[in-house]
């Protein structure tokens, strides 16, 4: 058989209609006593505005809008697909899977769209590394002949999770979802995956609450160690991408895009800097959308598709990094 790549054929990506500023959220705060300021949050952040979803939304809902706008682009419609994978943290029950939710909402768009019951559906979890771990998974699929078209999404609401007491971690993360559609083609496609997590960190980025007899015990917002994580994230950024770039027999001179996860402007310009690409090369959509965890690197590449800045055929590095710790590359030819 000849070798099958997963090619990205469809983007999509959806933001909750609620935009909150920094100067709105300072002034949320201000009203329990917590002081912050657009100033602090951008010169640390780069974060200038989130969007929050509403009451009634839920992690499946933002996905399946971000799912209809990348088959829409695709030109499928969702019977075409047979696998579908949803990477997130804040999933709408403990069980069942929010990819099992969407692949029913997907059915009820009716018409073709109810040819997806059928197909595996199931979540991914490894927070904001949690996109990059669910293409690669996906590709291994696609490689094997385990599936044909995949939909691929991310999509969180961290809103839900965080301690608007505590303003070391609320000013940093938003709502969202981007998705994509892969296809087996024998064009490329994913060149080369990276996966790797160090569990010796699960303390310093967690959400520590669990259910246990019809309560939540622990504290169920989340807690991090911002500078650890940081350090953390930096290190191991550099070191995916050029495992990825080494697979692909391919140097850093190869990237067309870097698209890393979204958490801080910092991050993501020391990243660049070594591995020597200028910022003009990296995708930047945090200081509009904040840290959307799993969601934010198929929604900076949805952007950046849909803005003409990524084209056919150009070589994408996406790097994800996040709680567990968890981080990894994925190199492709779009
Ligand atoms: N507004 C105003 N002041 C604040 C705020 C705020 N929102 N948050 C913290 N401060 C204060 C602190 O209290 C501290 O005051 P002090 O000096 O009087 O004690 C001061 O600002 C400096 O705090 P630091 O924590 O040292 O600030 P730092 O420069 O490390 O920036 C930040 C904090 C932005 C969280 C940084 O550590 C960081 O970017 N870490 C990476 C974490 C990250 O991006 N995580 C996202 C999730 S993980 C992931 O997606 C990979």
């Amino acid at each position: 058989m000849d070798k099958m790549y997963a090619r990205i054929v469809g983007t999509g990506s959806y933001l909750p209609a609620r935009r909150v500023s920094n100067e709105a959220l300072a002034a949320q705060l201000a009203q329990n006593g917590i002081e912050t300021s657009d100033a602090w949050i951008v010169e640390r952040t780069g974060i200038r505005a989130r969007h929050f979803a509403a009451d009634h939304e839920f992690a499946s809902d933002l996905a399946l809008q971000a799912a209809k706008a990348a088959l829409e682009m695709a030109g499928k419609t969702a019977a075409d697909l047979d696998l579908i994978i949803v990477a997130t943290s804040t999933p709408d029950m403990v069980f069942p899977s929010t990819a099992s939710i969407l692949q029913r909402k997907l059915a009820e768009l009716g018409g073709a769209h109810a040819g997806v019951i059928g197909a595996p559906a199931f979540d991914v979890q490894a927070v904001c590394s949690g996109f990059v771990y669910a293409l690669t998974v996906a590709n291994s699929m696609i490689a094997s002949g385990a599936a044909k078209r995949a939909l691929v999404v991310g999509a969180e609401i961290f809103s839900r999770i965080l301690d608007f007491k505590d303003r070391t971690t609320c000013v940093l993360f938003g709502d969202g979802a981007g998705a994509v559609v892969l296809e087996a083609s024998a064009e490329p496609g994913i060149l080369a995956c990276d996966m790797h997590a160090d569990g010796r960190y699960t303390n310093i980025l967690c959400v520590p609450g669990h259910v246990d007899k019809g309560q939540i015990l622990g504290d169920p917002t989340l807690k991090m160690d911002g500078q650890a994580v940081f350090k953390l994230a930096v290190g191991v950024l550099e070191g995916a991408a050029r495992a990825a770039l080494e697979k692909a027999g391919k140097t850093t001179d190869d990237i067309d895009w870097l698209i890393p996860h979204q958490a801080n402007v910092r991050i993501m310009q020391s990243t660049a800097k070594k591995l020597k690409l200028p910022m003009e090369k990296c995708v930047v959509t945090v200081d509009q959308h904040g840290n959307t965890s799993a969601a934010s690197i198929p929604l900076a590449l949805d952007h950046a598709v849909r803005a003409g800045q990524v084209k056919k055929g150009q070589h994408l590095m996406l790097e994800g990094v996040g709680g567990g710790f968890t981080w990894g590359a994925v190199f492709l030819r779009f």
